[in-house]
């Protein structure tokens, strides 16, 4: 999950085994992961429907254009000073119109999370399950992390259902893991990939 107040752009320990990295440009032909620009403050917030909210726990509070400013601040900053939180927008190869984001957080021993998200109008084409894998083998190959997971709610279908599209392992459930804005614990499903398990 990404915070709700600034997106993700979290102060913890980062991982100091990882070499400082520009931010890359990731594409398989159909879609391109590279970074957010103030130019896609617009397109991100209107993107954000009620189903994003709830995931990512912020719900019934909305982003506003402040909000997602200061997130992409955040995450550029990041890139900036090898923080912990890398942030890819998600586009369309050909036309590069914003569709989505995917995050990768750095944890300690060379382990990541990944989160994404897809913008509500381009759902259920494919975009997700795509930069997934293009962000995950960024995190193998690029910066040579041994082992990624995701922590996704049980009865969210279509999360899991995209992790599971790269080779994601359901390990187990962790009862009350997360803590929305409003104080409620969820539980979530803890996934993990190691390299070998890469569908590429
Ligand atoms: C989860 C989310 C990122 C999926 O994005 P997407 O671009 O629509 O996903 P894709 O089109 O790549 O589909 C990936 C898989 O999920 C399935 N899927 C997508 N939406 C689905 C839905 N509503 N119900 C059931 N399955 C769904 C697809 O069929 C595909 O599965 P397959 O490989 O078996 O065919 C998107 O629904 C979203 O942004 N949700 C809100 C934020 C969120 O929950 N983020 C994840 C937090 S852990």
């Amino acid at each position: 999950m990404y915070s709700p107040s600034i997106h993700g752009h979290c102060a913890s320990a980062r991982a100091a085994t990882i070499e400082r990295v520009r931010v890359p440009k990731l594409t398989d032909g159909v879609v391109l992961l590279d970074a957010f620009t103030p130019a896609d403050a617009d397109a991100h917030l209107a993107g954000e429907d009620e189903e994003h909210a709830r995931r990512f726990g912020w719900y019934p509070n909305r982003s506003t254009l402040e909000t997602v400013r200061a997130a992409f601040e955040g995450w550029a900053q990041d890139w900036a000073d090898d923080g912990p939180t890398r942030a890819l927008a998600v586009r369309e190869a050909i036309t590069g119109s914003l569709v989505g984001g995917f995050q990768l957080r750095l944890r300690e021993n060379r382990m990541g999370e990944i989160s994404y998200w897809t913008n509500a109008q381009h759902r259920r084409r494919g975009f997700a399950a795509r930069a997934v894998r293009l962000g995950c083998a960024f995190a193998f190959d690029g910066l040579g992390l041994d082992r990624l997971e995701a922590y996704v709610e049980p009865d969210n279908v279509a999360s899991r259902r995209t992790v599971e599209s790269v080779g994601f392992v359901a390990e187990g459930l962790l009862r009350s893991r997360e803590l929305t804005a409003h104080g409620e614990r969820r539980d979530m499903v803890l996934y993990g990939l190691l390299p070998r398990g890469f569908m590429r």
